[in-house]
């Protein structure tokens, strides 16, 4: 049998190192794009692993080496110093939890001071922020529930998990085909809008229509990844009133040195 382009587009981009663990149905709904608007099959190839490095890949400061990262936090267990500043270790693996380690101490406990107890958490591409649970306003009653589109990740997420003592599962998932719809009491969407609004522009309408959270906490990075600040945060402010428009939410702003942050309590959930 012929494979289709979008097929073969599929295969050759999952057939790389770098995007080998990639959702394969997020890698299909780029390439899908990157297909209709380019016609030259090594155009939308490249245009797609562009696309995929964009939203993911440009966020790791280096190669992750999860068994070694797995083997420090084992080494540090038991020991709640060790553990912590193993915890603060990975997360320097990953820009995104890497720029909020100097405001770690009181993101959470500000942004989640007022909330009633959360019994279950849906952290929505969670990167390595499931690494901050000590930091979280949380306890063995809550439920921490992950994805994101790297299954290595959720694999070593899992993992971490277990040897936290966290009860939750984790999902590979592509959240603009697919996002999530389980009902839970606080969904973390924590500098991901700005990131779906890249590949599609309803994505991030379509992801606050679907999901189903008593109250969301939502922010944006004060600086892009090449450090560049100018306007940033008033514009991502500007974009979240502007998706928050016509919703029944009531809304409390946080402004940290690295992240804007909004706390939405959600009308009807
Ligand atoms: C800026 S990082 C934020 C990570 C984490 N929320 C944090 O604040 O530390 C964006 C995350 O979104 C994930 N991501 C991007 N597009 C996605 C998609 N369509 N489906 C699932 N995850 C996605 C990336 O892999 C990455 O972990």
């Amino acid at each position: 049998m012929i494979m289709d382009e979008l097929a073969k587009l599929t295969t050759a981009v999952l057939a790389s190192y770098k995007y080998r663990y990639i959702s394969p149905e997020l890698v299909r709904r780029i390439g899908a794009r990157e297909l209709a608007v380019r016609h030259d099959f090594k155009e939308a190839v490249k245009a797609t692993k562009n696309k995929l490095h964009q939203v993911g890949g440009a966020y790791f400061m280096t190669r992750l080496d999860y068994d070694r990262a797995l083997a420090d936090l084992r080494a540090a267990a038991g020991d709640e110093v060790a553990w912590r500043a193993a915890c603060r270790q990975v997360m320097a693996l990953h820009a995104s939890t890497r720029e909020r380690l100097s405001i770690l101490e009181e993101f959470y406990a500000i942004t989640l001071a007022d909330l009633p107890p959360v019994h279950t958490v849906l952290d929505v591409a969670c990167g390595l922020n499931a690494l901050a649970w000590l930091w979280m306003p949380f306890g063995a009653q809550t439920r921490y529930l992950a994805c994101d589109m790297y299954a290595d990740m959720m694999a070593f997420v899992a993992d971490f998990m277990r040897l936290a003592g966290i009860a939750g599962e984790t999902a590979v998932c592509d959240l603009i085909g697919d996002p999530p719809t389980q009902p839970v009491d606080l969904a973390l969407l924590l500098k991901l809008l700005p990131v779906l609004e890249q590949v599609e522009e309803t994505a991030v309408p379509r992801l606050l229509d679907a999901l189903q959270a008593r109250y969301l906490l939502i922010s944006f990075p004060t600086a892009s990844l090449g450090g560049r600040r100018k306007g940033m945060t008033a514009s991502y402010e500007a974009q979240f009133w502007r998706w928050a428009a016509g919703r029944k939410w009531q809304v409390q702003r946080f402004a940290f040195a690295t992240e804007l942050a909004f706390l939405v309590s959600c009308a009807a959930a």
